[in-house]
């Protein structure tokens, strides 16, 4: 029988808590939507589930961010987490509750967890040097260093690494460092410093790695880490710092990654504390409740080996299982700004069905570690063949008879046995979705549709009503006895519309997890529930209603779009709002040849208009003496199109045209201010001429 017990579990789901400096991409998505499609299948199978998630919202990064927009850190974290909400709704994810790291409960949460490693013995302090910004006093992780490479001597590289060579180094090594926050050159400074002492939690940590609660290939992996040995993890950070402060401990902050998977706790505590469910009883050590942490491959050794211990030696329970997925690529690479394949969720939902995508990752879906490529061709191709070409076109082909001739009505099923076979079916892709095995489900889901058409397309059902008006008809009737009686053919008809419909029916209960939306319209063609677990009870004698398209097949024009619209904004020299206080640092010197390849003109713009779609561009046209160009400047903010029109500026004349969302741009336009309406683009009309080189 299926893996749904009669005892109701209970079950508490985690995604990572996406941080709250970006938005959210098609990579993220794949972490959400597997985790909701599980969530959703438990839910449906009737077991007591909560899916909970928050937005990551401290530590270094948010909180540059925010100075660098003029604005707190709260307000920052508060915007961006409205952001991911619309994004996580517009793809259906369904939480039960969606957090933040910077709250109540999660500080609560963060000094308790804390207070008990400190009592017992496992948090140690000790100095440490670490390069630190003089001119923004504070301390520089890594990759806020820059500078060149010891060993290949590539200019502007991070603090850990060099992008060109490959090479891995200390920030100390080096040659000519200076801080990527200020520019300013980084001393060395010592401070003193808060560690959690993993290495105690060795023999803890063997066992549970070994447990049942990871895949086997990182079971494998963690086995390495833990011979080679564990460090002693630096859970603290110095002011300034956007978290919490680490009690009795002034200036000193729990570093990012301390309170990010304590907010799962901080998550479903707010959701029981409004409603009202008992979280002793499913935290408590001894706790017979279900926790699964659904997350990526780069973040294993925090969920497995940093939590675990963390919460063992607070008291708590471990997590049932932590399982870790892989990495989306796009069409076999990596995902790309400039070639349009690093896609916002927000960009894809503007063009694409949000459940086109679901249905892709569901179908390459295994419950293993590996990366999943998005090729938007096999993308189109398999929605359109899967969905609309085998699951719809079923309901599709036997709606009209039913509704036209039958007036909504279903008969009786005459194919028992075939629909029964659909029924069984059921209980190996329970097995499936419970072990993550989506694609295999997907794939087993979609033989059966296959069954469906077969039987519909022998049986030829479309022959039948020509055939009863004949057999209604006396003359032909006399003619051809043969013919046979009308009320019998109308009978077949019916059956085996209703036979088709009701393998519809139990396809798209086994799809529902995938496909929320499509299974709703599905219901309410139906006119009944798609009832996973009371999926015997059949539609018979049971009025339909009247067919609606499903889902539309995919189009690859909108897919061009989608890429078009990822392709990287414009770059203006104007098209960054300039930082309140710290500016960028200035950039690697140059020589004075290159700088003399830069070909500034004066350039008269003769035509200056809106571009449709465009929040900040104009669309200028230029006169530079030697003929016309089309640039697209981000100056709407500050010009009135009227206002530009046979006046001076300045432009890069030898810029490489570059192929835009909005058309061809064929150089760029020079402009001093600080951005919105201060934007100064114009040289005063002081008889420069169209082509005249500025030098
Ligand atoms: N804030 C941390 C997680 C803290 S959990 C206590 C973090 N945030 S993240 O925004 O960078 O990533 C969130 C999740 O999305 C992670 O599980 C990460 O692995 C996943 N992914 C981010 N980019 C991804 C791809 N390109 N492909 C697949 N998953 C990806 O890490
Ligand atoms: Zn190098």
């Amino acid at each position: 029988m299926s893996t749904a017990s009669s005892k109701q579990r209970d079950i508490l789901v985690t995604s990572a808590l996406p941080y709250a400096n970006g938005p959210i991409h098609l990579g993220h998505l794949l972490e959400y939507i597997q985790t909701d499609i599980w969530v959703r299948y438990q839910k449906m199978r009737g077991q007591n589930c909560y899916y909970v998630c928050a937005d990551d919202a401290h530590g270094t990064a948010i909180m540059l961010r925010a100075e660098r927009e003029g604005i707190t850190s709260e307000q920052l974290i508060d915007r961006i987490r409205g952001e991911h909400q619309q994004d996580f709704a517009g793809f259906h994810i369904r939480f039960d509750n969606y957090y933040s790291t910077h709250s109540e409960e999660n500080q609560y949460f963060a000094e308790y967890i804390y207070r008990q490693l400190q009592e017992n013995g496992h948090i140690a302090t000790r100095r440490i040097t670490q390069f630190f910004d003089p001119e923004k006093e504070m301390f520089l992780a890594d990759r806020f260093i820059k500078g060149t490479c010891p060993k290949c001597k590539a200019e502007d590289q991070y603090g850990d690494n060099c992008e060109a060579c490959g090479a891995t180094y200390t920030p100390a090594e080096l040659i000519n460092p200076r801080s990527a926050v200020s520019g300013a050159t980084p001393v060395e400074k010592e401070s003193e410093h808060y560690f959690f002492r993993l290495p105690e939690f060795h023999d803890f940590l063997s066992k549970w790695t070994r447990s049942g609660a990871l895949q086997p290939q990182v079971a494998n992996k963690l086995a390495e880490w833990l011979d080679a040995g564990l460090q002693e993890w630096d859970i603290s950070r110095d002011a300034p710092y956007f978290g919490f402060e680490i009690p009795d401990a002034p200036g000193k902050y729990f570093y990012v990654w301390l309170d990010a998977p304590i907010g799962y706790l901080a998550s479903f505590k707010n959701l029981c504390n409004r409603e009202n469910i008992d979280f002793e009883h499913f935290w408590k050590a001894d706790s017979d409740a279900e926790v699964y942490h659904f997350i990526g491959k780069d973040i294993i050794n925090f969920h497995a080996l940093f939590w675990p211990s963390m919460l063992h030696d607070a008291g708590f329970r471990t997590p049932t299982a932590v399982w870790a997925h892989g990495f989306v690529t796009v069409n076999g690479k990596k995902m790309s700004k400039s070639r349009g394949t690093f896609i916002m969720a927000r960009t894809y939902l503007d063009h694409l069905n949000p459940e086109y995508l679901r249905y892709y990752f569901a179908a390459k879906l295994t419950g293993g570690v590996d990366d999943m490529d998005l090729n938007l061709e096999d993308f189109a191709s398999r929605v359109n063949s899967d969905l609309v070409g085998k699951v719809v076109n079923i309901a599709s082909r036997s709606a009209g008879f039913i509704s036209k001739t039958f007036k909504g009505q279903l008969g009786a099923i005459t194919e028992p046995d075939l629909i029964q076979r659909f029924v069984d079916a059921g209980d190996d892709i329970s097995e499936l979705y419970e072990k993550r095995e989506f694609g295999r489900a997907m794939r087993r889901i979609m033989e059966l549709a296959d069954e469906a058409n077969q039987y519909f397309d022998e049986k030829q059902p479309w022959t039948l009503p020509k055939k009863a008006a004949l057999a209604g008809n006396e003359v032909e009737k006399a003619k051809d006895p043969a013919l046979g009686d009308r009320e019998e053919i109308l009978n077949e008809l019916q059956a085996i519309c209703t036979n088709a419909i009701n393998m519809f029916r139990l396809l798209m209960t086994y799809l529902a997890p995938v496909l929320p939306e499509t299974a709703k319209a599905s219901e309410a063609f139906l006119s009944a529930k798609l009832d996973w677990n009371g999926r015997e009870a059949h539609l018979e004698n049971h009025e339909i209603n009247k067919f609606r398209p499903l889902m539309n097949r995919v189009d690859m024009e909108h897919i061009e779009k989608m890429l078009e619209a990822s392709k990287e904004e414009l770059p203006v020299a104007t098209g960054k709002q300039a930082p309140s206080k710290d500016l960028e640092p200035i950039a690697e010197e140059i020589e004075f040849n290159d700088f003399a390849k830069v070909d500034l003109r004066v350039a008269k713009i003769i035509k200056a208009e809106h571009v449709e779609g465009a929040d900040k561009l104009l669309r200028l046209t230029l006169d530079i003496g030697h003929g016309e160009r089309n640039v697209f400047a981000g100056i709407k903010s500050a010009y009135k199109p009227e206002d530009l029109e046979g006046r001076m500026t300045v432009m890069v004349a030898n810029l490489k045209a570059r192929k835009m969302k909005f058309g061809m741009s064929e150089g760029m336009v020079l402009a001093a201010g600080p951005g919105g309406k201060d934007i100064f683009l114009l040289s005063p009309d002081s008889g420069a001429a169209p082509g005249m080189r500025v030098m």
